[in-house]
């Protein structure tokens, strides 16, 4: 059932499945109005219908610099001053040493990264000029160590990671809000597709329910499942030798 509550204006990005249509048809039902993107018209259009009235499609690709730029804009024209954007659009293309592809990393940072910083760029002066707002960004427990097969996407969502807190103190001067999202592995239809063990392995709903949560107390970084955000920190901080000594052995077989 859709809340009477108008909390305001949230934009999630890759919200056709997965973790973004969790969260964004949980912002809905908690009164948010809300405008979702992704490139598959169908799956913004089912999303749309199942919280009538309080979510809006937007198809965007967010690789397109210009497009994110003018559907940024659109959303606030139609929709009013983006309140929250939850910029989680982003995908996993696995890395390895004996099929090395310069496009894989160009597809990837395209995606985790540019395409969360083109969103970015029609709303972070908005919300700078009104002194009001929250940027969530989707990261990865990926980020905090290296790890076999996700040389191109760790290495985004390090990136992000790194980001979210050169802005923080930035932002808050103009009291704009940043939070960094680091999931451990969700099952969603990206994860679906891995075939090696994944650890932790959390429900969707738990995951939206954790994220909400965190966001609504403007955590600045949203990091869960916590024995996940344990291990891959404590892997982080390990000497060389015995980081490598793990990580050696989650190798994929050749
Ligand atoms: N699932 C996990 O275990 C996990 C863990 C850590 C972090 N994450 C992160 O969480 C985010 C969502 O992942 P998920 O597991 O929910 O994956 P998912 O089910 O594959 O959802 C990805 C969403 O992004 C959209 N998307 C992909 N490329 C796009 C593009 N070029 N422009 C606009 N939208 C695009 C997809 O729709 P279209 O293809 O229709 O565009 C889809 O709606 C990603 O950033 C991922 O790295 C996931």
């Amino acid at each position: 059932m859709a809340g009477t509550a108008n909390r305001g204006v949230a934009w999630v990005t890759g919200a056709g499945t997965g973790i973004g249509r969790g969260i964004a048809r949980r912002l809905a039902e908690d009164g948010w109005s809300v405008a979702v993107s992704a490139r598959t018209a169908r799956d913004l259009d089912s999303l749309a219908a199942e919280v009538p009235g309080r979510i809006t499609a937007f198809q965007l690709d967010v690789t397109d610099p210009k497009a994110a730029d003018d559907t940024g804009r659109r959303i606030e024209a139609d929709l009013g001053p983006v309140d929250l954007a939850v910029l989680n659009a982003g995908s996993y293309f696995p890395t390895n040493a004996r099929s090395f592809s310069v496009d894989n990393f160009r597809k990837t940072v395209d995606l985790n990264l540019m395409g969360t910083v083109n969103c970015m760029g029609p709303i972070v002066p908005s919300m700078v000029g009104r002194r009001s707002g929250h940027i969530a960004i989707m990261g990865s427990q990926s980020a905090f160590s290296g790890l076999p097969t996700a040389a191109s996407y760790g290495a985004t969502k390090a990136a992000l990671n790194s980001m979210a807190e050169a802005f923080k103190p930035d932002f808050d001067r103009y009291g704009v809000a940043i939070t960094i999202i680091n999931p451990g592995f969700v099952k969603t239809p990206l994860t679906a597709k891995n075939r090696f063990p994944m650890p932790f392995l959390m429900e969707l709903d738990d995951a939206v329910e954790i994220i909400l949560r965190g966001l609504e107390q403007r955590r600045f970084a949203i990091n869960f499942p916590w024995q996940m955000t344990l291990s891959t920190k404590l892997l982080a901080a390990l000497p060389g030798w015995a980081k490598f000594a793990i990580t050696r052995k989650m190798l994929p077989k050749e």
